[in-house]
């Protein structure tokens, strides 16, 4: 082995998508790249505020979860999808223990109380309908982990084939980054680019706006069909990575949902997006949309219009809450926070239903809820991201103290 690396075995996966791995004094470094089980000569990149990083440079004792990535781009350094070299059945796991033990680090919780339990992993390739890539030279492609350079790409696996087309297709000009979006069911697409779209060139087709024209509060949308229902999705505005997610996490919310969702029920669509919970969730008499960004409040209040809804475009935490039956709160990566925390359970619901994209968000959110009176009974992992770390995480809380 080269002087300059370190033998380490890897512990488990963390948040974020490194392995903690341990050397032989038992110092831990974290390192992309490592499984679970494994030993690896690692080289150590760097040490900020204590914690040393490195990636693999050799697998010296494996694992049956560890496969050969399915993209080539993986070889050539693109960090888009981290976590191809992990089986998908094994990326759930993972991605369970994290949560899990975010859940007791950060949220204080018993172990296993309650256990996470993981949805049965969605298609892994050919799904996401929206992607952020960066561009050089008019070229699409995604930035190297941990790095500004960008490994171009003509393909990508796990796009929909309706976005693959618009990366081979499409001549970004002088654009900076793009967000490409389609609706995998209406063949809809869009290319959002910044700073600008001037030089964009893209099949007739495509609707194509710049970040510019977007911020002066351009009309530019495309549509999606989820859950039986058509969607208006603005470039400005938040809508699930695919469809079938989308989905998958409303079922989620209904299955933790069942018992509150009466038919005449008041529901709380907290950061309500484009309006999916709300306008998705069956059994509710009456819904608040709460959402800060004007494009998708706007979204939301036409995808509501057939539903006894109105919708507030603000800040959650500001909001005066009023009495409901249920909260569906999905905020951003950085959770609810107190003061949110404190408008959710204002409403005084008898049930919350917390929808995280990070597993400390999760774990700190749940723990403030569950000081003001409710009790963490489910937590589900609904895999939107096959591939990478990133998490979805639907947990159920009941109100105990009213
Ligand atoms: C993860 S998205 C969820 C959207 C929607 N629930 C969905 O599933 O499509 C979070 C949403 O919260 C909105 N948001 C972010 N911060 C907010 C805040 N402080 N108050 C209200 N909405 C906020 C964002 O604009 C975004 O639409």
């Amino acid at each position: 082995m080269r002087p300059d690396l370190e033998l380490v075995r890897a512990e488990r996966m963390v948040s974020g998508g490194a392995a903690l791995c341990r050397d032989a004094g038992g110092e831990v470094i974290l390192v992309e790249g490592a499984l679970p089980g494994e030993t690896v000569a690692a080289a150590v990149d760097r040490s900020r505020r204590g914690v040393r990083r490195g990636h693999v440079v050799e697998v010296t004792d494996t694992v049956p979860e560890r496969v050969a990535p399915p993209c080539p781009a993986v070889a050539r350094g693109c960090g888009g999808c981290r976590w191809q070299h992990a089986g998908t059945d094994a990326q759930v796991r993972y991605k369970a223990g994290i949560v899990a033990d975010a859940l007791v680090r950060i949220g204080g919780f018993a172990p296993g109380s309650p256990t996470v339990e993981a949805l049965a992993p969605l298609p892994a390739l050919g799904a996401r309908t929206t992607l952020r890539l960066a561009i050089e030279t008019g070229r699409g492609g995604f930035r190297r982990h941990r790095s500004h350079g960008v490994v171009a790409v003509d393909a990508c696996p796990v796009a929909h084939p309706l976005l693959d087309d618009l990366i081979a297709s499409t001549d970004f000009g002088s654009a900076r980054e793009a967000t490409l979006r389609c609706g995998a069911r209406t063949g809809e697409r869009m290319v959002v680019a910044a700073p600008d779209a001037v030089d964009v060139v893209a099949p007739p087709d495509v609707v194509v706006v710049g970040d510019d024209e977007v911020d002066a509060g351009a009309a530019a949308w495309i549509h999606e069909e989820v859950a039986g229902r058509r969607w208006r999705i603005s470039a400005a505005s938040f809508f699930q990575a695919r469809p079938d997610g989308a989905e998958a996490l409303v079922d989620a919310v209904a299955a933790a949902s069942l018992d509150v969702r009466t038919g005449s029920a008041a529901l709380l669509d907290a950061y309500c997006g484009v309006g999916l919970f709300g306008g998705a969730l069956a059994g509710v008499g009456r819904v608040v949309g709460v959402e800060a960004n004007p494009a998708a409040a706007a979204d939301a209040a036409v995808n509501l219009v057939a539903v006894d809804a109105s919708v507030v475009c603000a800040d959650v935490a500001a909001w005066a809450p009023t009495e409901v039956d249920l909260v569906v709160a999905d905020p951003a990566r950085s959770g609810l926070g107190r003061d949110a925390a404190g408008v959710v359970a204002g409403t005084g619901a008898t049930v919350v239903v917390l929808v995280s994209c990070d597993a400390a968000a999760c774990a700190r959110d749940a723990r403030l809820l569950a000081d003001q009176g409710y009790t963490l009974e489910s937590v589900t992992l609904v895999d939107l991201f096959p591939h990478t770390p990133h998490v979805e995480v639907v947990s159920r809380l009941v109100a105990w103290q009213r």
